[in-house]
């Protein structure tokens, strides 16, 4: 079992989103029962909040269904239990620095690592701009949601 994290900062936008990417791309390659997946931010700001309207939308038009989710908040034992701890930004990438327990910091990465094609280092925040932010964040999250199945595949599987 392979268990993966996503994570941002209120878990309504881009974890969300980044979860049920992959969760798509995993169930398309039929390896669904060899994942654990699930999305958590690093705030408390949106506790059992569905996805952003706009999140949901945006994935509903690439056949993605997040409706769901409710927001949660990423804690110290999560990063004990998940292999791979997935942070959109540098911010939530050094908050689960903070948080984590001593030894198990490797688990943390910042996801856009995965996409080798891509130059950008961070998944931008689309929560204070226009729909058009939303797409931009699924075309990022959508290479590196590819680049790190063809890791995992190449490293565990
Ligand atoms: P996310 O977006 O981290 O991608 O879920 C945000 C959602 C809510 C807020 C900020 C970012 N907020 O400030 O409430």
């Amino acid at each position: 079992m392979v268990r993966v994290l996503f994570v941002c900062l209120g878990n309504i936008c881009r974890s969300p989103t980044a979860e049920g990417v992959f969760r798509k791309l995993v169930r398309e390659e039929k390896l669904e029962h060899l994942f654990e997946i699930d999305s958590a931010g690093t705030h408390a700001y949106h506790l059992e909040e569905p996805p952003d309207e706009r999140a949901m939308a945006a994935c509903e038009r690439r056949g993605i269904d997040i409706s769901g989710r409710r927001g949660r908040k990423a804690t110290a034992a999560d990063i004990q239990k998940f292999d791979y701890v997935l942070a959109m930004d540098r911010e939530n990438y050094e908050h689960l620095l903070a948080i984590s327990a001593p030894g198990y910091e490797v688990r943390v990465r910042l996801l856009m690592e995965f996409a080798a094609d891509r130059p950008e280092e961070e998944v931008p925040d689309p929560y204070f701009g226009g729909a058009s932010g939303f797409d931009r964040v699924l075309d990022m999250i959508e290479a590196a949601a590819r680049g790190l199945l063809d890791d995992i595949r190449r490293t565990r599987l």
